[in-house]
């Protein structure tokens, strides 16, 4: 193939680190890769906070479900959907007094959803940039639960919402592909539901059972939904 498919091929979320730092080369390389992204509008409706404080890791390690990991991580930056940034800027630029604009917009689910795109797209910028430098990366999906604890953690203000973290550093480890199921994910023109056969074939190798009781019906996940619904009621309340 090429060089960039054969590394998106390869790649994998690494877990254990050499405790080597990044370099700030390495880093700005990642950076700036990060902000080429595509996003909507040209918008940029995200932001990213590098977690540099070793105490702030620690607490994230335990209030991102307990995953040790993350203190260790050389590099660790959280993706926020940030909708507070186009706010701000209405307000210095006085926007509420241009004709038709009563007021301030408050930011809706389908901004909110925009955000996340957005911020997301750039994640995996983030992650590609990086394992081109043979820098390894995990995702941290449950920096979208304890909603309360994280917005008093990162200084979140309401129209932002932390919808992913990113853990960096060179892998301690071997390399450990993960196999995909990837029958029946690529529909023509219209979405297929599969029929009783289909589906008692795809269940006997992927064990829904397991997975409803280890994922879907997890602590983590009630929380993590718990979580979400006051995430975007923040997102929703304008800032007094
Ligand atoms: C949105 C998202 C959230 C994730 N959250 C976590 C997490 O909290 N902890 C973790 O160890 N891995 C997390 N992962 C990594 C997945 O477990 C991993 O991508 C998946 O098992 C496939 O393995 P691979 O990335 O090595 O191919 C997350 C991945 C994504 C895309």
């Amino acid at each position: 193939m090429n060089p960039t498919i054969e590394l998106m091929n390869a790649r994998c979320s690494t877990r254990a680190y050499d405790p080597t730092p990044l370099t700030e080369e390495e880093k700005r390389a990642i950076l700036e890769t990060t902000m080429r992204a595509p996003t909507a509008g040209n918008l940029m409706l995200y932001s990213i906070i590098e977690i540099e404080d070793q105490a702030l890791k620690d607490k994230l390690a335990v209030t991102c479900d307990d995953q040790p990991f993350i203190a260790r991580a050389p590099l660790v930056l959280v993706f926020v959907a940030d909708y507070q940034k186009w706010i701000d800027l209405f307000a210095v630029s006085v926007v509420d007094e241009l004709p038709g604009v009563a007021q301030r917009p408050t930011p809706g689910v389908g901004d909110l959803l925009l955000a996340c795109s957005d911020a997301l797209i750039a994640a995996q910028n983030a992650v590609i940039a990086a394992e081109s430098l043979g820098i390894g990366s995990c995702y941290i999906g449950d920096i979208l639960e304890q909603a309360e604890t994280h917005a008093e953690l990162l200084g979140l203000p309401n129209h932002t919402l932390p919808i992913a973290m990113l853990c960096f550093g060179r892998p301690a480890t071997a390399k450990h592909i993960t196999p995909r199921y990837t029958k029946h994910v690529v529909h023509k023109n219209a979405y297929r539901r599969l029929g009783d056969e289909e589906l008692r074939a795809v269940a006997a190798d992927l064990h829904p059972r397991d997975v409803y009781r280890r994922k879907f019906a997890a602590d983590f996940t009630l929380e993590m939904n718990r979580s979400v619904e006051r995430w975007i009621e923040r997102w929703q309340t304008p800032e007094t």
